[in-house]
């Protein structure tokens, strides 16, 4: 069977993990990597509550390594800031906060970008994103484009933080999407918006057994 590379864009969704893994193919969530780059900033004073230092963070970026290693027990891959393990705490509703605002600045996303290229070189590849069908892998055999309510997409950020013990309010993590919706969508590098060629399932009433149906039924339409 060939191996193609599948690009998922578009706002937040689940199960796509599960869908790689069905393929035998790499899942890459390249969120991950843009929320990494944001810890950073925080842990090295480019970022604080009322400034973002873009000159210092830009400077800085060669001394960021981002790497992901695979955890067979969580059967996912984790993030790895310069070989940290900073799975857990990028996933805060702090580093959701500002992660918007990293990734509109060019210099950290042509850093991702290249990096993101060079993983989906073998194809075999499901890469989750904002940008992978129009900028990263614009030649992608498959082009997903999710989208759901943003009320739906807060419920959901806000039930897998709450497991997680996450002392936050549902108000907070709707403002945050909308937030990030805005500045993802009106950014002039890359911004978030469906490629001519994607296919768009909106997943706002699909659960995740359903919304793993959809999508395998698109990949087996092209392999
Ligand atoms: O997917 P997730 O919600 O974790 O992504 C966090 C943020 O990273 C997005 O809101 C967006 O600002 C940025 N991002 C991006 N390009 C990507 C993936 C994520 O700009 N390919």
């Amino acid at each position: 069977m060939k191996k193609i590379i599948i690009a998922i864009d578009g706002f937040s969704s689940t199960g796509k993990s599960t869908l790689a893994k069905h393929l035998g193919y790499v899942y890459v969530d390249t969120g991950a990597m843009y929320r990494a780059v944001t810890l950073f900033a925080m842990q090295n004073n480019c970022i604080g509550i009322d400034f973002l230092d873009k000159e210092k963070l830009i400077k800085s970026l060669p001394s960021i390594k981002l790497s992901f290693k695979f955890n067979s027990e969580l059967g996912f891959a984790e993030m790895y800031l310069n070989d940290v393990n900073v799975e857990t705490e990028i996933r805060t509703l702090e580093v959701s906060g500002f992660v918007s605002r990293v990734a509109a600045i060019s210099e950290v996303r042509s850093k991702l970008v290249e990096q993101q290229q060079e993983m989906g070189k073998e194809k075999g590849i499901v890469m989750d994103g904002r940008d992978i069908g129009t900028v990263v892998f614009p030649n992608a055999e498959l082009k997903i484009f999710m989208t759901a309510g943003a009320d739906t997409r807060a419920q959901r950020r806000f039930d897998e933080l709450q497991a997680k013990g996450d002392l936050v309010s549902y108000d907070e993590v709707l403002k945050n999407v909308v937030e990030r919706d805005y500045i993802d969508t009106h950014r002039d590098d890359s911004p978030l918006v469906m490629a001519d060629d994607a296919i768009e399932v909106d997943n706002s009433y699909l659960d995740r057994k359903e919304q793993f149906d959809v999508v395998l039924e698109l990949v087996n339409e092209v392999i």
